[in-house]
């Protein structure tokens, strides 16, 4: 047998549970050997200074998703894993939205054309139900699941997504039945509306007030309705980019009680507030995403349950459009109405970077819980467990270096998605990913491309650790 293809020599080498000065001795795109000293291979990389941490994986990342009429994604799978690559993420989950008319697997057939052969890192998909009907529920999803599209996000807002607690109800009994997870999108709906036409009849229609739209209230009340939900069909439920204290709340109250409740929040929660709405002209426009971002409490609330363990997840809800663009942040529908804005922020690249600065570097997070929240536990919670979100033997050789020392401003120019702006602009980071590895190929060294796209390939999951452990659901992983 060949030794090693690649040595990494001389870093410290981090996991969720783990820290030790070893080399990583890898073949044929795994992990095959960690210790002392495992001498020489025909790529040797030298970590001195460095940490060695398992590539992240960005769970929540809406990539070429189809739009509303004259509504386009800054975004395809070159330009986004391009990004995630340059900063240190190793693996991607994007969303591929059921289209009405069309049959789920012939949608997810659409997303696999899109991203075959356009990745720098690696992808695996989850879906979204925005039509729940018997057919999906009773014929395609039970298969889709067995196939390895083990979790779909349902919705409780937006215009043409969302379901109602009955269709709620149907789509976890289903998940439930097949194993599958079940990601929700909790606001209010109805909440919203009314807020929405009570501002827009006073004349309130700019940008910052969509953050008035959708206040805590609205999330709050949504978290714990979809708990209730899933505690009443006792199926484990994962609530995403939760941005606030309140809802943060209900899910740690629900975690205490016992019951199978998972949650993530994501960077903008961490470091924008609802000031960042407020700006000159359409500039607030820039960060309409929901739910927004909120307070400096808030934030506060949102550190400390990463800390606790309240939230399992770190994600960047990537979700780009361009500002200076008609088919982006400036439509002009923008103008007439918060409500027309297109929600969400580009964030693939800068993620990491955002956390491993403010949360470990700042004291807030170890080394350790970072790698928890960006790699370990979504790789759990989402079925890509052993294979990815850690360094062991067997494991994908998918590895970040880290520069702890290295400190910079953050511009668009480092983060090369497809959008015009970065909502972390400007922002002061030390600690910066120098080198980002996928299978044992270097992707991304210095903030340079260093392989071509197509080296990232579509991975089958299994399901999630937590659905395993519902006897209800078939199979297992
Ligand atoms: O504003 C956001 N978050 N847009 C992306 C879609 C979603 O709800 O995740
Ligand atoms: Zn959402
Ligand atoms: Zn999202």
């Amino acid at each position: 047998m060949k030794p090693f293809d690649t040595i990494i020599h001389g870093g410290t080498v981090v996991t969720a549970s783990d820290r030790a000065r070893c080399d990583v001795g890898i073949r044929d795109g795994r992990v095959v050997a960690l210790g002392d000293d495992l001498g020489e291979a025909p790529q040797m990389i030298d970590a001195t200074g460095r940490f060695v941490l398992p590539g992240g994986i960005d769970a929540h990342v809406h990539i070429a998703q189809p739009q509303g009429e004259g509504i386009e994604m800054a975004d395809d799978f070159e330009s986004a894993t391009r990004s995630a690559a340059l900063g240190g993420t190793t693996m991607v989950l994007p969303f591929a939205l059921q289209e009405s008319g069309r049959s789920m697997r012939e949608t997810l057939k659409a997303y696999h054309a899109k991203a075959d052969g356009n990745c720098y890192v690696d992808v695996s998909f989850h879906m979204i139900i925005s039509d729940p009907t018997e057919h999906l529920l009773g014929q395609e999803l039970p298969a889709l699941v067995e196939d390895g599209y083990t979790s779909f996000k349902i919705f409780m807002t937006y215009d043409g997504l969302a379901l109602n607690d009955r269709q709620i109800l149907d789509v976890m009994s289903v998940a439930r039945d097949t194993g599958a997870l079940v990601m929700v999108h909790a606001e209010n709906y109805d909440a919203i509306r009314y807020m929405t036409e009570q501002l827009e009849r006073a004349g309130k229609i700019a940008p910052k007030f969509h953050a008035t739209s959708r206040p805590m209230v609205v999330e709050r009340e949504a978290t714990h309705r979809a708990i209730s939900l899933a505690e009443l069909v006792d199926v484990p439920v994962m609530i995403v980019h939760v941005s606030n204290r309140e809802a943060r709340d209900q899910i740690r109250w629900a975690q205490d009680k016992g019951l199978n409740v998972v949650a993530e929040t994501c960077t903008q929660y961490l470091v924008l507030t609802e000031q960042d709405l407020d700006g000159i002209g359409m500039e607030g426009s820039k960060y309409v995403c929901s739910p927004p971002p909120r307070d400096i409490a808030s934030q506060q609330a949102c550190w400390e349950g990463l800390k606790n363990g309240t939230f399992a997840v770190f994600s960047s809800d990537h979700c780009p459009f361009r500002y200076q663009d008609e088919k982006g942040k400036l439509t002009p529908r923008g103008r007439s109405s918060f409500r027309w804005v297109p929600n969400g922020l580009p964030g693939i690249g800068a993620r990491l970077p955002v956390l491993f600065s403010e949360g470990v570097m700042k004291g807030r997070l170890t080394l350790e819980q970072f790698v928890a929240v960006t790699a370990r536990n979504p790789a759990r919670i989402y079925g890509l467990e052993p294979r990815k979100g850690t360094i062991a033997v067997g494991s994908d050789a998918d590895i970040t270096l880290w520069d702890p020392d290295k400190t910079q401003v953050l511009t668009h120019a480092m983060i090369r998605d497809g959008a015009d702006y970065s909502p972390y602009e400007g922002m002061e980071l030390t600690g910066w990913p120098v080198l980002t590895m996928v299978r044992g190929r270097v992707v991304a060294r210095d903030g340079s491309l260093a392989a071509p796209k197509g080296t990232g390939i579509y991975v089958e999951r299994r399901r999630s650790h937590l659905a395993t452990l519902h006897e209800g659901a078939k199979g297992g992983s």
